[in-house]
């Protein structure tokens, strides 16, 4: 695994939104990047790995690929596992932790995997092995063929660093910033979130029209591995990446505690020269910047069939607000239930497939610039 002749690195995120990923990852300059379930896969050394993990707004952490190797039984792994280079990436005074995973092969059992892993590392390198915390090894088992990669991100990568301030159902900001591409969102229209909760959508827009790396407020993993440059990333971290936003990023939510923590979360980001935040309900909003730009909307789900049912009235006004108001503006909106986004009236493209998120499976609705009525 040389910087050389580059490795297999994996950005991953939820299934579904593999393609949207890949086009974000080569529109920010990574070579040959191809989707592939679960993720996206490229070939680079270390400073495109820090690089993804700093720049890349839609993954949810970034993997490098440290081996790979058929496999049939424990104690070919065991043995195998051993003549793992380690060393070359592993520090022996910094704790890991494995976790495997089994499936279709001969090996089943995960928890023996990632056992016989941790043995091996711990009696060649010499590494504490812990339960938690530490750098993570991650033990593919597909097939027999048996790959091991370091997880260089360490903190799930939607943690950017700012936001303390969490209401009961955030969106997360890995997912936000792909359904804002999704939605073709660059960073040049106005954007209001009329259900912003804790203010996802708005940082993420914001932080786009101002070109602000999202990992530029946090630590990885990669900081702490044998490969670490120190003088090499404080030079990449440093690169001046910003520019003036030229749009509006706006939210607004009926709940006053949801715009306090909003407001706070953009202040953290250090956003708050471009955001603004009201406290307003669904019927109050009106458009703003003086040209059409990008609603994306959040709305309570409604977990159960009675609350779904209790929800379409809301589902009704949004559509009747954004179709008499907001002529020429484009929607997005995340819903659990076809009916209910149905219920707003609104023009939807087809959508895209359901993804996971928290437990349920969201869908992206998304309009054209919505027509006069
Ligand atoms: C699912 S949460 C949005 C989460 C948000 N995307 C985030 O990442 O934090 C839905 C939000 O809609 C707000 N809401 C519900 N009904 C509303 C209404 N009639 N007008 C404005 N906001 C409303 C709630 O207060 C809540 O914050």
């Amino acid at each position: 695994m040389t910087a050389e002749s580059g490795f297999e690195i994996f950005l991953a995120t939820v299934p579904g939104l593999e393609e949207v990923l890949c086009a974000e990852v080569r529109g920010k300059g990574f070579r040959q990047p191809r989707a592939v379930p679960g993720g996206v896969v490229l070939r680079g050394g270390w400073p495109e790995v820090w690089r993804a993990n700093l720049w890349v707004r839609g993954a949810g952490r970034v993997l490098a690929r440290l081996d790979a190797f058929h496999v049939t039984h424990l104690a070919q792994l065991d043995a195998r596992a051993r003549r793992v280079a380690w060393g070359s990436v592993l520090r022996p005074d910094v704790p890991v932790r494995v976790e495997a995973s089994c499936s279709g092969s001969r090996i089943y059992h995960s928890g023996a995997a990632a056992e016989r892993v941790a043995k091996a590392i711990h009696a060649t390198l010499g590494a504490p092995v812990v339960e938690e915390g530490g750098v993570l090894v991650r033990v593919r088992i597909e097939r027999d063929l048996c790959t091991i990669s370091i997880d260089t991100s360490g903190e799930p990568l939607h943690k950017r660093g700012y936001k303390e301030a969490i209401n009961p159902a955030p969106m997360r900001e890995t997912m936000a910033s792909l359904f804002l591409q999704q939605c073709g969102f660059d960073g040049t229209e106005p954007l209001l979130d009329p259900m912003c909760g804790s203010g996802t959508f708005v940082i993420e827009a914001a932080e786009i029209a101002a070109r602000l790396n999202p990992g530029r407020a946090r630590h990885f993993a990669f900081e702490r591995l044998a490969t670490f440059d120190a003088e090499a990333w404080a030079r990449m971290r440093a690169v001046k990446s910003g520019r003036e936003p030229v749009a509006q990023c706006h939210g607004s939510d009926r709940d006053a505690g949801a715009v306090e923590m909003s407001r706070a979360n953009a202040e953290r980001a250090g956003v708050t020269g471009f955001t603004e935040f009201r406290q307003a309900t669904i019927s109050e909003i009106e458009p703003f910047g003086g040209s059409s730009g990008l609603v994306v909307i959040n709305p309570p789900y409604g977990s159960r069939i009675g609350e779904r049912q209790a929800l379409l009235p809301l589902y009704r006004a949004m559509g009747q607000v954004l179709r008499s108001r907001f002529v020429g503006w484009r929607v997005g909106l995340v819903a659990t239930e076809p009916k209910l986004a149905h219920a707003t009236g609104l023009p939807f493209l087809p959508p895209g497939p359901p993804v996971p998120h928290g437990g349920l499976r969201v869908t992206l609705y998304r309009t054209a610039a919505l027509p006069p009525e």
